[in-house]
Parts: C-alpha cells; structure tokens; sequence
C-alpha cells in the first residue's frame, strides 16, 4: 500500500438545481518522500484533491488514506489534529501574519505542534538566518515564500501540501522556492505535494498526476527527475 492513497474519490457540490463535480472518481497512490506535481488546467480540479488530501475539505465519497489511516472518515476533532500536526500547507500569496517578524511567524505555527523542529533553524535551511527579525513586508516575494515554507516544515508534517507555490514569483525567485521543495523530499524524505497548470514543472516530480475535467487523465513516474538548474520555461 502506498504512503498516500486516493481512491475512487468524488466530490460533489450542489448548486441550485445542478450538481456540480469537482472530483470525478480520483485515484492515485503517493509514495513516502515523493515529490508530486498535480498538474492541470484551471477547474480542473487540482485544488479540490489537495485540499481533502489536507483535511481542509472533505469528499463525498472515496477512500482518503494518508499513513495507513483513512481520513475520510475522520470528525472534526480528528481532522483538527491531523491539519495540526500532520500536514503543511504553502499557498499561493504565502498568508504570513503581517505584524509578526518571520521568525515569530514561525514560531507561532509550531506552538501548537508536538514535536516541531526549532524555528530558527529552519529559516536557517531555507537561506534566511539574516532575515529571521524582518516583518513580512520587509522581504521579497521570494524570501515571504521561504518563511512560510519554513513555517509548514517546521511542523515536520507527514506531507507538504502546496498550491501554485511559485505562482505569484518571478522566474528566477520561483526556482529558488522550488529548489527548497525537491531538496525537502530528497534530503529530508518529506513527501511534497504541488499543484500547479506550469506544465514545464513536470520534469522535477518523481510522479506527475494529470487532472483534466474533475478527473485524473493520466499518472507519469519520472525515474530521473529533473534538477531545477536544468529546467526552462
Ligand atoms: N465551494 C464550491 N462550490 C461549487 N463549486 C466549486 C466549489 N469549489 C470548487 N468548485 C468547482 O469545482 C471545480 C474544481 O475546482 P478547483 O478549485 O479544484 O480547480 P483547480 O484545478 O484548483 O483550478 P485553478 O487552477 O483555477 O485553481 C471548479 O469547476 C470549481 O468551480
Ligand atoms: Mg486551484
């Protein structure tokens, strides 16, 4: 059984009279320490899966299971401590706190965690040691980025859940934040999850799930992924 499986998964949304379907019987199985990119168009679902893979959401039907637990089932109370102490999440426009200094917006995403990684240290990773006392708006796009990868590393979740990481970020900056993300899985062995419609992100991913129209099209195993030095677009 794989570290990470979806299976047979539907989401449906009932609007008015219509039903809409944003997760159209989604099945995929993730491994231990694999970085994954979830690629597709817009609406094509991509949100949706990660979001229920994160506990954020909950599908109608299907198996949702992450380390051997199916999570589908969960409460709220269950789903409260999995977000908390199992799972990171990096969104697009990073969602710092705006009055906290990077190394207390750290700090306060792992006061709730039980065995969370030392703060500074991780800024330390991810190239911010000279930053760690500057409020958000004194960094770049770039550096916003890195503390909240940082902020959901910190965590040590079981995965790393992010949606259009590198969207809001320049070419070169983008890169930079990706490099974090495959050095995350492959140093540290955690599992990371993107989504994003870059189609020229596929090559980095040790799988690649393609959503179109609420479904998976197809599933790719890259065995040679490539390193982001590498990669153009
Ligand atoms: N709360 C909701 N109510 C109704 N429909 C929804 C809701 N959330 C999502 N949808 C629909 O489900 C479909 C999939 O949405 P989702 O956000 O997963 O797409 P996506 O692949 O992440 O797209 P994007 O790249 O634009 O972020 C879309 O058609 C969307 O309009
Ligand atoms: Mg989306």
């Amino acid at each position: 059984m794989g570290y990470i499986e979806m299976e047979h998964s539907f989401k449906r949304y009932q609007v008015g009279e219509s039903e809409i379907i944003a997760n159209n019987d989604v099945s995929f199985t993730i491994e231990k320490g694999e970085l994954v990119v979830i690629l597709g168009a817009s609406g094509a679902g991509k949100s949706t899966v990660l979001n229920i893979l994160g506990g954020m959401d909950t599908n109608s039907s299907g198996k949702v299971v992450i380390d051997q637990q199916d999570i589908s089932h969960y409460d709220r109370k269950q789903l409260t401590a999995y977000r908390r102490n199992d799972v990171g999440f990096v969104f697009q426009f990073y969602n710092l706190v705006a009055n906290l200094t990077a190394l207390e917006n750290v700090e306060l995403a792992v006061e709730i965690v039980e065995d969370a990684s030392d703060p500074a240290t991780v800024l330390t990773d991810v190239g911010l040691a000279h930053r760690m006392h500057n409020f958000p708006a004194q960094l770049s796009g770039g550096e916003q980025q890195r503390v909240a990868i940082a902020r959901a590393v910190a965590k040590n979740p079981k995965i790393l859940l992010c949606d259009e990481p590198t969207g809001a970020l320049d070419y070169h900056t983008g890169k930079q934040v990706l490099q974090i993300l495959q050095d995350m899985s492959r140093k540290n062995g955690t599992t990371v999850v993107i989504v994003t419609h870059n189609v020229a992100l596929a090559p980095i991913a040790d799988r690649v799930i393609h959503m179109h129209d609420a479904k998976v099209k197809a599933i790719e195993t890259n065995s040679i992924p490539r390193d982001i030095a590498e990669l153009e677009w």
